[in-house]
């Protein structure tokens, strides 16, 4: 087991053919041919030797190229990798001590289960084998004379007993014993992604990276799948690093989760820490199903603040932090579960509904602002707003919300990064 470290980690790559470099139209030139799009930037991560380590974000956002130059798949424009106390950087994946799983699974179609997950072990002893001698060599092709034969008749050398004990372990873990002789072509997708996760965990590597391995599942055994992996990772203790582009996956998984969009971190930290105090608005957004409404609203000190459609005055705590901003606009966040049906009232949300999703335990309702007094509002926004499940309500029905004073969060209007009262009363997650 051991540690992983990422320091200011940096990935270009030249534009692939009919992608320009951003913001460059003419690219007949020679140097925007030698252009680079830049798709990690100062990457610095440390997960914890035998951690969770979730790394969310949305497509395109540069989570498998970040995966691939762990595993040493790709080569890094800048910076340093280290697993355990040693730098991998110049190491060929072979040599790095990693497993990685693929959405797709990437079995040998010819081979049986078994194989497939003893492909690595194998591989892994015959560069050892050379040294060792004749003996091994001839060990090996009786091995390979008496595969077909029924189990009791093959000749198994010393390795091949030990490679048969851990394919049958592995296979036990992940309740596979049964397929072993079965080609991947006979298996459904989650029984795949079992073969492969099995594969990777035969080798017994230092660190696991699983890239989106659910993604190809169907919703119900993407959940059932979910809770094996972590049930699977406390057991083994394997530092883990997992991609996902789902909030809920990255949720419900991690020990920590990192945020990345654009190529750059956006937050590392535990999930609910994720939800509570989301460190911009990125963040807010991406963590929590369906995401945080944002309202501009004008700041007046001491702890007022208003827009056309309501006038709320804030817990003291926000006054230092919110000082600065005395006259402007500032952007207000809610979460859907955080807007509470209640009457009329200025301090209140007025919000005419425009769609009712009922799920059965929740109902969430999209909701417009309505400007009730007639003034002049630029404000058209729609709201996700979550009602008890057993409240009725009609399309264009007028409701009115209200906030829960702690739960509101604020984001400057220019750098979008939350801004942080003072002195918060403690939250859930602070200890
Ligand atoms: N081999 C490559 N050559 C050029 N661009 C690439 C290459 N691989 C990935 N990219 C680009 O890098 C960005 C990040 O890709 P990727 O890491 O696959 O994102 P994610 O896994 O988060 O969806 C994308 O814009 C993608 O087009
Ligand atoms: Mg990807």
């Amino acid at each position: 087991m051991a540690q992983v470290v990422l320091e200011n980690i940096y990935k270009s790559f030249s534009p692939r053919k009919g992608e320009s470099v951003a913001a460059t139209s003419n690219s007949d030139t020679k140097e925007n041919r030698a252009d680079k799009i830049t798709v990690l930037r100062r990457i610095n991560l440390t997960v914890a030797d035998g951690e969770f380590m979730v790394l969310v974000g949305p497509s395109g956002c540069g989570k498998s190229t970040l995966l691939r130059l762990i595993a040493g798949l790709e080569s890094m424009t800048g910076g340093n990798i280290w697993v355990g106390d040693r730098l991998v950087n110049r190491l060929p994946p072979k040599e790095r001590d990693i497993a990685m799983v693929f959405q797709n699974y990437a079995l040998y179609p010819h081979m049986s289960v078994y194989d497939n997950i003893a492909f690595g072990l194998r591989r892994r002893s015959s560069g050892d084998m050379q040294s060792e001698g004749f003996s091994h060599i001839a060990a090996d092709l009786l091995v390979g004379a008496t595969k077909k034969l029924p189990k009791g008749l093959r000749y198994l050398s010393d390795k091949e007993r030990s490679v048969d004990e851990r394919v049958n372990s592995v296979a036990q873990l992940l309740q596979i014993d049964r397929l072993l002789n079965r080609l991947p072509k006979q298996l459904s997708g989650g029984q795949r992604q079992r073969v492969a996760l099995g594969r990777a965990i035969a080798r017994n590597p230092q660190v696991f990276l699983m890239d989106e391995p659910l993604s190809n599942l169907d919703a119900k055994l993407r959940t059932e799948t979910r809770a094996q992996i972590v049930k699977l990772q406390r057991q083994l203790g394997t530092t883990t690093i997992y991609v996902t582009h789902d909030q809920t996956e990255a949720m419900t998984m991690g020990d920590r989760i990192a945020i990345l969009d654009g190529g750059q971190l956006q937050q590392v930290a535990p999930p609910l820490e994720l939800y509570n105090r989301p460190a911009n608005r990125f963040v807010a957004e991406f963590i929590g199903s369906p995401p945080m409404n944002f309202i501009p609203v004008e700041f007046h000190a001491p702890l007022l603040i208003t827009n056309d459609d309501f006038r709320l005055t804030l817990p003291e705590y926000w006054g230092s932090a919110l000082q600065k901003y005395d006259g402007r606009t500032i952007i207000l966040g809610i979460r859907p579960e955080h807007l509470i049906l209640s009457v009329p009232a200025n301090k209140n949300l007025p919000l005419k509904v425009e769609l009712v999703e009922n799920l059965g335990n929740d109902t969430y309702l999209a909701a417009k602002l309505t400007d009730v007094n007639f003034q002049n509002t630029a404000l058209n926004q729609t709201l996700q707003v979550r009602i008890p499940p057993d409240k009725l309500v009609r399309l264009g029905e007028q409701l009115w919300f209200s906030l829960i004073p702690e739960k509101i969060h604020f984001f400057d209007p220019e750098t979008e990064l939350a801004i942080f009262p003072k002195n918060s009363p403690s939250l859930p997650f602070e200890k």
